[in-house]
Protein backbone atom coordinates (compact mmCIF):
# COMPACT_ATOMS: atom_id res chain seq x y z
CA UNK A 1 0.00 0.00 0.00
CA UNK A 2 1.00 3.41 -0.75
CA UNK A 3 1.87 5.82 1.95
CA UNK A 4 2.19 9.44 1.24
CA UNK A 5 3.33 10.51 4.17
CA UNK A 6 7.04 8.37 4.45
CA UNK A 7 6.91 9.20 0.85
CA UNK A 8 7.16 13.09 1.05
CA UNK A 9 9.49 12.97 4.40
CA UNK A 10 11.92 10.26 2.61
CA UNK A 11 11.52 11.98 -1.00
CA UNK A 12 12.47 15.81 0.32
CA UNK A 13 15.37 14.06 2.38
CA UNK A 14 16.58 13.17 -1.13
CA UNK A 15 16.33 16.08 -2.72
CA UNK A 16 18.43 17.88 -0.07
CA UNK A 17 21.16 15.64 -0.86
CA UNK A 18 20.91 15.44 -4.58
CA UNK A 19 19.84 19.60 -5.42
CA UNK A 20 23.32 21.80 -4.52
CA UNK A 21 22.64 25.14 -5.41
CA UNK A 22 20.02 26.46 -7.37
CA UNK A 23 16.88 24.84 -9.56
CA UNK A 24 13.80 25.85 -11.29
CA UNK A 25 10.76 23.98 -11.73
CA UNK A 26 8.62 23.57 -14.48
CA UNK A 27 4.94 24.18 -13.27
CA UNK A 28 2.11 23.88 -15.39
CA UNK A 29 -0.88 24.32 -12.17
CA UNK A 30 -1.30 21.06 -12.36
CA UNK A 31 -1.62 18.29 -10.07
CA UNK A 32 1.51 16.58 -11.02
CA UNK A 33 4.07 19.69 -11.23
CA UNK A 34 2.18 21.80 -8.36
CA UNK A 35 3.10 18.72 -5.79
CA UNK A 36 6.29 18.53 -7.08
CA UNK A 37 6.78 22.41 -6.45
CA UNK A 38 5.31 21.93 -3.13
CA UNK A 39 8.01 19.43 -2.04
CA UNK A 40 11.01 20.45 -3.59
CA UNK A 41 10.50 24.12 -1.96
CA UNK A 42 9.66 22.67 0.97
CA UNK A 43 13.61 20.74 0.52
CA UNK A 44 15.75 23.81 -0.93
CA UNK A 45 13.45 26.93 -0.29
CA UNK A 46 13.97 30.11 -2.14
CA UNK A 47 17.01 28.51 -4.24
CA UNK A 48 13.72 27.09 -6.24
CA UNK A 49 12.40 29.43 -8.93
CA UNK A 50 9.17 27.60 -9.76
CA UNK A 51 8.67 28.87 -14.00
CA UNK A 52 5.06 29.05 -15.30
CA UNK A 53 4.79 29.11 -19.01
CA UNK A 54 2.36 30.11 -21.22
CA UNK A 55 2.45 28.64 -24.52
CA UNK A 56 -0.38 30.07 -26.01
CA UNK A 57 -2.18 26.59 -25.90
CA UNK A 58 -3.70 27.30 -22.11
CA UNK A 59 -7.12 26.88 -21.52
CA UNK A 60 -9.80 30.22 -20.82
CA UNK A 61 -8.60 32.11 -18.00
CA UNK A 62 -5.73 29.14 -17.05
CA UNK A 63 -2.52 31.49 -16.61
CA UNK A 64 -4.45 33.48 -14.21
CA UNK A 65 -5.39 30.83 -12.30
CA UNK A 66 -1.97 28.87 -12.14
CA UNK A 67 -0.93 32.52 -10.85
CA UNK A 68 -3.36 32.70 -8.04
CA UNK A 69 -2.12 28.99 -7.12
CA UNK A 70 1.43 30.01 -7.38
CA UNK A 71 1.11 33.04 -4.90
CA UNK A 72 -1.07 30.76 -2.51
CA UNK A 73 1.48 28.20 -2.36
CA UNK A 74 3.99 31.04 -1.38
CA UNK A 75 6.52 30.15 -3.57
CA UNK A 76 9.17 32.29 -5.52
CA UNK A 77 7.57 32.12 -9.50
CA UNK A 78 7.69 33.68 -12.84
CA UNK A 79 5.49 33.63 -15.65
CA UNK A 80 7.12 33.89 -18.89
CA UNK A 81 4.60 34.74 -22.10
CA UNK A 82 6.22 32.35 -24.86
CA UNK A 83 3.34 32.35 -26.82
CA UNK A 84 4.88 34.22 -29.72
CA UNK A 85 7.74 31.53 -30.04
CA UNK A 86 5.18 28.23 -29.92
CA UNK A 87 3.07 29.61 -32.36
CA UNK A 88 5.99 29.86 -34.67
CA UNK A 89 7.04 26.35 -34.60
CA UNK A 90 3.64 25.07 -34.94
CA UNK A 91 3.20 26.54 -38.16
CA UNK A 92 2.30 23.86 -40.67
CA UNK A 93 2.63 21.25 -38.22
CA UNK A 94 0.52 18.20 -38.58
CA UNK A 95 1.90 15.46 -37.23
CA UNK A 96 0.90 14.65 -33.62
CA UNK A 97 4.69 13.55 -32.45
CA UNK A 98 6.13 15.78 -34.34
CA UNK A 99 3.46 18.33 -32.27
CA UNK A 100 4.69 16.83 -29.07
CA UNK A 101 9.02 16.87 -30.02
CA UNK A 102 8.81 20.21 -31.07
CA UNK A 103 6.60 21.56 -27.88
CA UNK A 104 8.58 19.43 -25.69
CA UNK A 105 12.04 21.27 -27.08
CA UNK A 106 10.37 24.87 -27.03
CA UNK A 107 9.76 24.10 -23.30
CA UNK A 108 13.69 23.30 -22.65
CA UNK A 109 15.01 26.46 -25.05
CA UNK A 110 12.19 28.47 -22.10
CA UNK A 111 13.24 26.88 -19.25
CA UNK A 112 17.48 27.33 -20.23
CA UNK A 113 17.43 30.54 -20.95
CA UNK A 114 15.77 31.20 -17.37
CA UNK A 115 17.47 28.86 -15.66
CA UNK A 116 20.91 31.01 -17.12
CA UNK A 117 19.36 33.84 -15.89
CA UNK A 118 18.78 32.63 -12.61
CA UNK A 119 21.97 30.38 -12.19
CA UNK A 120 20.04 27.20 -11.95
CA UNK A 121 21.82 24.06 -12.96
CA UNK A 122 19.12 21.58 -12.13
CA UNK A 123 15.72 21.43 -13.77
CA UNK A 124 12.90 19.73 -11.84
CA UNK A 125 9.60 18.43 -13.34
CA UNK A 126 6.74 16.35 -12.35
CA UNK A 127 7.45 13.68 -14.73
CA UNK A 128 4.98 10.51 -13.55
CA UNK A 129 5.09 7.06 -14.43
CA UNK A 130 2.55 6.85 -17.27
CA UNK A 131 4.92 9.94 -18.93
CA UNK A 132 7.90 7.60 -19.69
CA UNK A 133 6.05 4.85 -19.91
CA UNK A 134 3.70 5.64 -22.98
CA UNK A 135 6.92 7.52 -23.97
CA UNK A 136 8.76 3.64 -25.02
CA UNK A 137 12.02 3.68 -23.79
CA UNK A 138 13.31 0.96 -26.44
CA UNK A 139 11.43 -1.84 -24.98
CA UNK A 140 8.11 -0.39 -25.01
CA UNK A 141 6.31 0.75 -28.12
CA UNK A 142 6.53 4.47 -27.82
CA UNK A 143 2.48 4.88 -28.02
CA UNK A 144 2.85 9.01 -27.53
CA UNK A 145 5.63 11.17 -26.67
CA UNK A 146 4.93 13.34 -23.34
CA UNK A 147 6.36 16.51 -23.84
CA UNK A 148 8.42 16.10 -20.45
CA UNK A 149 10.17 12.82 -21.55
CA UNK A 150 10.05 11.73 -25.46
CA UNK A 151 10.39 15.91 -25.99
CA UNK A 152 13.44 16.03 -24.78
CA UNK A 153 16.23 17.74 -26.39
CA UNK A 154 19.93 15.26 -26.59
CA UNK A 155 21.83 18.73 -26.12
CA UNK A 156 19.99 20.00 -22.98
CA UNK A 157 21.88 21.43 -20.45
CA UNK A 158 20.25 21.26 -17.40
CA UNK A 159 20.21 17.98 -14.95
CA UNK A 160 16.98 16.77 -15.16
CA UNK A 161 15.52 15.88 -11.54
CA UNK A 162 11.99 13.99 -11.09
CA UNK A 163 10.55 13.06 -7.89
CA UNK A 164 7.29 11.92 -9.05
CA UNK A 165 8.71 9.49 -11.62
CA UNK A 166 7.70 6.42 -10.02
CA UNK A 167 4.29 7.34 -9.16
CA UNK A 168 0.72 7.00 -10.87
CA UNK A 169 -2.22 9.93 -10.36
CA UNK A 170 -3.84 8.52 -8.03
CA UNK A 171 -0.48 8.61 -5.78
CA UNK A 172 0.00 11.83 -7.10
CA UNK A 173 -3.40 12.70 -5.60
CA UNK A 174 -2.39 11.19 -2.21
CA UNK A 175 0.76 13.21 -1.51
CA UNK A 176 -1.21 16.18 -2.92
CA UNK A 177 -3.85 15.60 -0.06
CA UNK A 178 -1.24 15.00 2.46
CA UNK A 179 0.27 18.14 1.51
CA UNK A 180 -2.88 19.80 1.41
CA UNK A 181 -2.68 21.44 -2.20
CA UNK A 182 -5.78 22.50 -3.50
CA UNK A 183 -5.06 21.31 -6.76
CA UNK A 184 -5.44 17.94 -5.71
CA UNK A 185 -8.84 17.18 -7.27
CA UNK A 186 -8.19 18.85 -10.37
CA UNK A 187 -8.94 16.98 -13.67
CA UNK A 188 -5.66 15.73 -15.33
CA UNK A 189 -4.38 18.28 -17.85
CA UNK A 190 -1.39 17.58 -20.70
CA UNK A 191 1.59 19.55 -20.44
CA UNK A 192 1.67 20.66 -24.68
CA UNK A 193 -2.14 21.49 -23.76
CA UNK A 194 -4.94 22.32 -26.23
CA UNK A 195 -2.47 21.72 -29.17
CA UNK A 196 -2.85 18.17 -28.76
CA UNK A 197 -6.68 18.70 -29.05
CA UNK A 198 -6.56 20.42 -32.27
CA UNK A 199 -6.17 17.69 -35.20
CA UNK A 200 -4.54 19.53 -37.90
CA UNK A 201 -2.90 22.68 -37.13
CA UNK A 202 -2.25 24.84 -33.84
CA UNK A 203 -2.64 28.45 -34.86
CA UNK A 204 -4.46 31.63 -33.23
CA UNK A 205 -7.78 30.87 -34.81
CA UNK A 206 -7.61 26.39 -34.22
CA UNK A 207 -6.56 27.15 -30.43
CA UNK A 208 -9.65 29.92 -30.12
CA UNK A 209 -12.25 27.49 -31.41
CA UNK A 210 -11.20 24.33 -29.19
CA UNK A 211 -10.51 26.79 -26.08
CA UNK A 212 -14.04 28.16 -26.11
CA UNK A 213 -15.64 24.45 -26.92
CA UNK A 214 -13.42 23.26 -23.77
CA UNK A 215 -14.29 26.09 -21.15
CA UNK A 216 -18.19 25.57 -22.55
CA UNK A 217 -17.55 21.47 -21.85
CA UNK A 218 -16.22 21.87 -18.28
CA UNK A 219 -18.50 24.37 -17.06
CA UNK A 220 -21.46 22.51 -18.56
CA UNK A 221 -20.55 19.42 -16.85
CA UNK A 222 -19.36 20.61 -13.95
CA UNK A 223 -22.80 22.62 -13.50
CA UNK A 224 -24.64 19.36 -14.32
CA UNK A 225 -22.26 17.38 -11.56
CA UNK A 226 -22.62 20.08 -8.61
CA UNK A 227 -26.67 19.51 -9.42
CA UNK A 228 -26.46 16.39 -8.50
CA UNK A 229 -27.55 14.68 -12.53
CA UNK A 230 -23.95 12.77 -12.75
CA UNK A 231 -20.81 12.36 -11.08
CA UNK A 232 -18.33 14.44 -12.40
CA UNK A 233 -15.79 12.46 -14.69
CA UNK A 234 -12.30 11.70 -14.18
CA UNK A 235 -11.60 14.05 -17.37
CA UNK A 236 -13.70 15.85 -19.45
CA UNK A 237 -12.87 18.47 -22.42
CA UNK A 238 -13.33 19.03 -26.55
CA UNK A 239 -10.95 18.20 -29.57
CA UNK A 240 -11.04 19.93 -32.58
CA UNK A 241 -11.34 17.83 -35.61
CA UNK A 242 -10.60 19.06 -39.11
CA UNK A 243 -13.18 18.09 -41.45
CA UNK A 244 -15.93 20.56 -42.04
CA UNK A 245 -19.28 19.82 -42.99
CA UNK A 246 -22.44 20.71 -44.35
CA UNK A 247 -25.41 22.06 -41.57
CA UNK A 248 -28.26 25.01 -41.82
CA UNK A 249 -28.63 28.25 -39.46
CA UNK A 250 -32.34 29.49 -39.78
CA UNK A 251 -32.34 29.11 -43.61
CA UNK A 252 -28.94 29.65 -44.37
CA UNK A 253 -26.30 27.07 -45.42
CA UNK A 254 -23.51 26.53 -42.99
CA UNK A 255 -20.46 24.68 -43.98
CA UNK A 256 -18.85 24.76 -40.01
CA UNK A 257 -16.18 22.71 -37.96
CA UNK A 258 -17.48 19.80 -35.79
CA UNK A 259 -16.52 19.35 -32.05
CA UNK A 260 -15.85 15.96 -31.00
CA UNK A 261 -16.98 16.32 -26.41
CA UNK A 262 -14.08 13.49 -24.75
CA UNK A 263 -15.62 12.54 -21.19
CA UNK A 264 -13.59 9.48 -18.97
CA UNK A 265 -13.72 7.58 -16.00
CA UNK A 266 -9.91 5.92 -14.70
CA UNK A 267 -7.63 6.10 -11.58
CA UNK A 268 -4.54 5.95 -13.64
CA UNK A 269 -5.04 7.55 -16.85
CA UNK A 270 -3.71 3.91 -18.46
CA UNK A 271 -6.74 3.04 -19.39
CA UNK A 272 -10.05 4.52 -19.08
CA UNK A 273 -14.17 3.83 -20.32
CA UNK A 274 -15.84 6.71 -21.92
CA UNK A 275 -18.45 8.06 -19.20
CA UNK A 276 -22.25 7.41 -19.87
CA UNK A 277 -23.07 11.54 -19.69
CA UNK A 278 -27.07 11.94 -19.27
CA UNK A 279 -28.23 12.74 -22.87
CA UNK A 280 -30.24 16.18 -21.68
CA UNK A 281 -26.15 17.70 -20.59
CA UNK A 282 -24.89 16.18 -23.77
CA UNK A 283 -27.63 18.46 -25.60
CA UNK A 284 -27.48 21.28 -23.84
CA UNK A 285 -23.23 21.29 -24.39
CA UNK A 286 -24.31 20.85 -28.38
CA UNK A 287 -26.58 23.46 -28.46
CA UNK A 288 -24.53 26.00 -26.43
CA UNK A 289 -21.40 24.87 -28.62
CA UNK A 290 -23.08 25.47 -31.92
CA UNK A 291 -25.44 29.01 -30.51
CA UNK A 292 -22.32 30.63 -29.31
CA UNK A 293 -19.98 29.66 -31.97
CA UNK A 294 -22.03 28.80 -35.03
CA UNK A 295 -19.37 30.82 -37.10
CA UNK A 296 -17.33 28.22 -36.33
CA UNK A 297 -18.89 24.74 -35.68
CA UNK A 298 -22.06 23.57 -37.04
CA UNK A 299 -21.52 19.77 -35.29
CA UNK A 300 -21.02 18.27 -32.31
CA UNK A 301 -20.22 14.54 -31.66
CA UNK A 302 -19.91 12.20 -28.73
CA UNK A 303 -16.65 10.25 -28.36
CA UNK A 304 -17.64 6.69 -27.01
CA UNK A 305 -14.35 4.86 -27.48
CA UNK A 306 -12.54 3.23 -24.25
CA UNK A 307 -8.71 3.28 -23.61
CA UNK A 308 -7.61 0.94 -24.99
CA UNK A 309 -8.20 0.87 -27.69
CA UNK A 310 -8.51 4.58 -28.04
CA UNK A 311 -6.32 7.10 -25.97
CA UNK A 312 -8.03 9.63 -23.76
CA UNK A 313 -6.44 12.50 -25.70
CA UNK A 314 -6.56 12.23 -29.83
CA UNK A 315 -2.92 13.28 -30.45
P1 LIG B 1 -3.52 9.45 -23.07
O1 LIG B 1 -4.00 10.43 -24.10
O2 LIG B 1 -2.15 8.96 -23.35
O3 LIG B 1 -3.42 10.28 -21.74
O4 LIG B 1 -4.47 8.34 -22.84
C1 LIG B 1 -3.28 9.75 -20.43
C2 LIG B 1 -3.27 10.95 -19.48
O5 LIG B 1 -2.08 11.71 -19.66
C3 LIG B 1 -2.37 13.04 -20.07
N1 LIG B 1 -1.35 13.40 -21.07
C4 LIG B 1 -0.24 14.10 -20.78
N2 LIG B 1 0.19 14.65 -19.64
N3 LIG B 1 2.12 15.47 -20.77
C5 LIG B 1 1.36 15.35 -19.64
O6 LIG B 1 1.74 15.92 -18.61
C6 LIG B 1 1.75 14.94 -21.95
O7 LIG B 1 2.45 15.08 -22.95
C7 LIG B 1 0.52 14.22 -21.96
N4 LIG B 1 -0.16 13.57 -22.94
C8 LIG B 1 -1.31 13.08 -22.37
C9 LIG B 1 -3.78 13.00 -20.64
O8 LIG B 1 -4.43 14.26 -20.55
C10 LIG B 1 -4.42 11.92 -19.75
O9 LIG B 1 -4.83 12.45 -18.51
Amino acid sequence: MFDAESFVSQKIDELRSQIDGKAIIACSGGVDSTVATAMVSRAIGDRLLTVYVNNGFMRKGETEAVSDILAKLGVNYRVIDASDEFFDAMKGVIEPERKRKIIGEQFIRVFERVARDYGARYLVQGTIAPDWIESGDGVRDTIKSHHNVGGLPEDMDLKLVEPLRDLYKDEVRQVARCLKIEVAERQPFPGPALAVRIIGEVNRSSVAIVREACAIVEEELEKAAAAGKMELPWQYFAVLLPCQSVGVHGDVRAYGRTIAVRAVESVDGMTAAYSRIPHEVLERISVRITNTMKKDVNRVVYDITNKPPGTIEWE
